[in-house]
Order: C-alpha cells, then structure tokens, then sequence
C-alpha cells in the first residue's frame, strides 16, 4: 500500500478560481443544496468512506462537499484522463476553510490530460486509506462505498481479488487492449506487494453507486454471472438521471464540445448520430437546433422508428458516410465507426464520441493505420491524415468529447444526477438490510423527490391532487403517482 499521498493535481494555485465557479454551480444545484439542509445536522453519512471515481468537475466539486457535509470521508480520482477541471479539482484539494499552504480539502488524484498510466495510479490512490487509518489511529482502514461513473473503481475491485484469489495476474494477451495491459500491470504491481489487499477492499465494500449506462450494463453483467462481490444501486436509471442528464444535459455540452474544438459552423451541416437512447436524443434534437441535417443510426427497431417518427432520417453508416459533416456516437457500444468508415469521410470529417469508452470509434485500428499521420491542432483535437489523401477531425481521441473538449454538463441538470447519488449513498449505508447483493433502482417516491427538489428554481408551478381526484386513478396525494413500469 506505501505511502498515500495527501492529493495528486494539476496546480493549487486555480483553487480560488474553482472556488469562484463552486460558489456559482452551487446556485445552480438546488437539489444538492436542499440535501445540505435537511441532512447537515443529522450527518447520516458520518462514519462512511467513500472512494469517488467520477469526472472531477465544477458539478463533481458540489457533489463531493454535499457528501462531506453529510458526515462522509471521501477520496476522489476523475473517471476519464481528459475530464478534470483542474480548477474544480485544486479547489477540492484546498477545500472551502483550507489555503494555497495548507490545504485542507479532500484527498483528490485527477488533472486534464493524464496518461493512461496516471489514471489507473489515481484510481488506485481512492482506495488506499493509509493516511485516513494513521489519523484515526487504526492499523487499516479501507473504503466502505465506492461511488462510481463507468465502473471502472468497481472492477478494479473485483479483478484485483480476482487475481489475489487465483495468486497470479494473467500474461498479457496478444488481443488485450493497451488499457487493459495498463490494468494488468497494475495489479501486478500490487500482487507483488500484497496478496489480500483487493480481497480486504471488497470485504469491507458496502455497496457501490454507479452513474452511467455504460456502468450499470457492467454491473448486470457481474450479476449475472454471479461475480458481484456487494450490492449496488443503479442511479442512471432514476428517470430523474437518465431522462435528463443523458438527454438534456447532452442536448447542452455536444454542441459546447463542438464549437470550442472546432468552432464549424453547424447549420446546414449534414451530421449523423450513432444510437438513439437518451444521449442520441438529446444529441440530435440539439444537432437539429442548429439548423443541421441529422440522420440517425439505431440497431433497435423501437428507438429507429421513434427518430422517424421525430423527424430524423435512419439510415446505416454505410449508406450516407460520404455525405457527413460531423459524426457522434452515443450507442455504448464498440466499432460503431469503423477504420473503413474513416477511410470514406469527407475530406476533414469531424468525428466524436459521447459514449462513456473510446472504441465506439475503432480509435486501436486508426492507430495501426498504415500510412495515417496524427496532427495536433490542440490538445484533444488531432487531424489524422488519411492514407486516402483526406483527413478527419478527431476529439478527445475518441473519447468523452463533451467533457474532453468542453466542461460536461451544466449543474442544473447534474443536480438532479448527484441528488439521486446522494441518496443512493445513503440508502446504501444507512439501510443494508433493504439491499442484499444486487441491482437496484432507488425507490419512486425518491426519484420523485429529486425532480420535485428542482421545481421551485425554475419556477414551477404543480399541481395537486385532490384526495377525490387521488382515490380515482388510484394513488396517494403524495405520490408515487406512477407504477414502476412507468416510462416518461
Ligand atoms: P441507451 O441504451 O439509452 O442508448 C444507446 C442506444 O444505442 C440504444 O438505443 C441502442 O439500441 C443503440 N445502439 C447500440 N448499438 C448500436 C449500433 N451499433 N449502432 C447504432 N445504434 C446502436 O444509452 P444512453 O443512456 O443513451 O447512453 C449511451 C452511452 O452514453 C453510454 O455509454 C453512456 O454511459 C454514455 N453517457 C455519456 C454521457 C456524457 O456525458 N457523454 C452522459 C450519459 C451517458
């Protein structure tokens, strides 16, 4: 384990800059903000510790002091090498009583642009609690919550033990990605020093809570074959999240990621989305906003036939790759674009993802391209010339370019996002006996308490139920006012 350093960022002297933004975001974070009020006193997160691994931004700054204001201990790293805003993050390290000297903040590991070396180091400092149990005078302490957007704390976790149990890192093999040889390397690092350090993690895990569709497909996956080591709830699916941080929140920070990359005029562009889930939606009707001509991809004849029907044209990559200006994939899913592809854009096609991983665009094939040469123009933006004699735009190398190229979304929306982590953690926390291992939702009338959190700011005006009117279609004055089948 060694020493665990106090903080890892890029440069302390932006906290006060951060904090400026903080101070703003937190107006715009009512459901946060109203969290602090009614759990500041009674601290139900008091004695948890929580490693943080999610995009170490302005919003992710409130979010992790609304957990230290409920009693929790937190340790952060970012979930992706390009999303840190490396003010938010020295103003976390300083912390809101702390200074550029002494810094008082959080113990948190992420800047702009690590490597992918550096963020698998950073992943693994949120679990190392060395300093916390020298504190508090305890031989060992470890984490009790993981708090995850990707999944990728919760499966260090769990390859981590799964190796100490076998006594041995697999070779790396000839298929393995270079992200996963950095994993392996890793944790063969860590075996060479410790036999049972993963294992005492996962003992001590209460549960986790994930953010993104990406990461709860993971956690079903571990369900169902019966690996998954602690329970888990599954915010994304709170409508509350994924009906408006995928969508509306998308609908703001693509074209964001967009203008400040590349700065194209988007109107009358020809642009094709890949997948329209709720970050497809928001990413076209944005698009179409522009004045763009968007044509949409799907594999789901449910989600083809309501993008006809919103107005979109549906065709495969294949059929129209010639004609487009600019390229999103927001599917979840692997070689969406393909080196093939590439090779027939236009001259300086942009190409950019907002899936949570980096091979939606098969980014290893255009690496291995004969004959292809990368251009930065600035740091996550690269033409890569072409073999063909053209070129594309890449952003963010394939990855998050909302985040990447811009600062993700905005806080009103990831307020309702972070509302519904808040009370996943302390679901998990104060209520275990509720959630043996499994998935979970978190509860109706909480999700429903999310959205009514974020009424007041905008000025909205519900109405109520009469207790006749209540009684007539069957439910309480109160709530919940759906069943859970419910779609919205
Ligand atoms: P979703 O499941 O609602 O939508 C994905 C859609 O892609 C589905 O309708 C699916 O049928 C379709 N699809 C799958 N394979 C495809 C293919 N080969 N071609 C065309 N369509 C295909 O998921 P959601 O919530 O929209 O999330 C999508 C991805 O975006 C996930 O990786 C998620 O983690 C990530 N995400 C990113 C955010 C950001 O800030 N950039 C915010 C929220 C989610």
């Amino acid at each position: 384990s060694g020493t665990a350093l106090p903080f890892k960022v890029a440069d302390l002297t932006l906290a006060e800059a951060g904090r400026h933004q903080i101070r703003l975001a937190e107006n715009e974070m009512p459901g946060l903000m109203a969290l602090r009020a009614e759990f500041g006193e009674s601290k139900p997160l008091a004695g948890a510790r929580i490693a943080g691994s999610l995009h170490m931004t302005v919003q992710t700054a409130v979010l992790i002091e609304t957990l230290v204001a409920l009693g929790a201990q937190v340790r952060w790293a970012s979930c992706n090498i390009f999303s840190t805003q490396d003010e938010a993050a020295a103003a976390i390290a300083v912390g809101p009583h702390g200074s550029v000297d002494a810094p008082a903040g959080v113990p948190v590991f992420a800047w702009k642009g690590e490597t992918l070396e550096d963020y698998w180091w950073c992943t693994q400092q949120i679990f190392d609690w060395t300093a916390e149990a020298a504190a508090s005078g305890a031989d060992w302490i470890g984490p009790n919550l993981i708090l995850d957007d990707g999944g990728d704390a919760t499966l260090l976790v769990h390859s981590g033990r799964d190796f100490e149990l076998a006594g041995a890192v697999p070779a790396d093999a000839a298929g393995d990605s270079h992200e996963y040889r950095v994993i392996l390397a890793a944790l063969r690092a860590s075996l060479a020093t410790s036999h049972d350090r993963w294992t005492r993690i996962a003992a001590g895990i209460i549960g986790v809570t994930e953010e993104t569709t990406t990461g709860v497909h993971r956690l079903y996956e571990l369900a169902r074959d019966g690996k998954l080591l602690f329970p888990a709830i599954n915010v994304n699916d709170s409508v509350t999240k994924s009906k408006f941080d995928n969508k509306y929140g998308i609908r703001h920070s693509l074209p964001d990621g967009l203008n400040r990359a590349t700065d194209v005029l988007i109107g009358g562009k020809v642009v094709f989305v890949a997948g329209y889930g709720d970050v497809g939606k928001g990413a076209a009707e944005a698009l179409r906003g522009q004045g763009a001509r968007v044509i949409v991809s799907e594999i789901d004849p449910i989600n083809a036939l309501q993008a006809a029907m919103d107005g979109f044209q549906v065709a495969r990559i294949e059929s129209v790759v010639e004609q487009v200006d600019i390229f999103i994939t927001g599917t979840g899913n692997l070689n969406v674009i393909t080196t093939e592809h590439l090779l027939r854009m236009k001259h300086l096609a942009i190409v950019a993802n907002v899936g949570h991983f980096d091979n939606e665009i098969d980014m290893a094939g255009l690496e291995d391209l004969a004959g292809a040469e990368k251009i930065e123009i600035k740091p996550q933006v690269h033409e890569w010339r072409l073999p063909t004699g053209r070129s594309v735009l890449v952003l963010s190398e394939g990855r998050l370019m909302n985040l990447g190229n811009a600062t993700g979304h905005p806080s009103f929306v990831m307020s309702n996002s972070f509302t519904n982590q808040v009370l996943a953690q302390i679901e998990l926390y104060c209520y275990p006996e509720k959630y043996p291992v499994g998935v979970y939702v978190l509860p109706k009338h909480l999700d429903e308490k999310v959205a009514r959190l974020h009424l007041d700011a905008l000025g909205v005006e519900l109405t109520e139920l009469t207790p006749e009117q209540a009684a007539y279609i069957g439910v309480s004055v109160d709530g919940p006012y759906k069943v859970d089948h419910y779609r919205y």
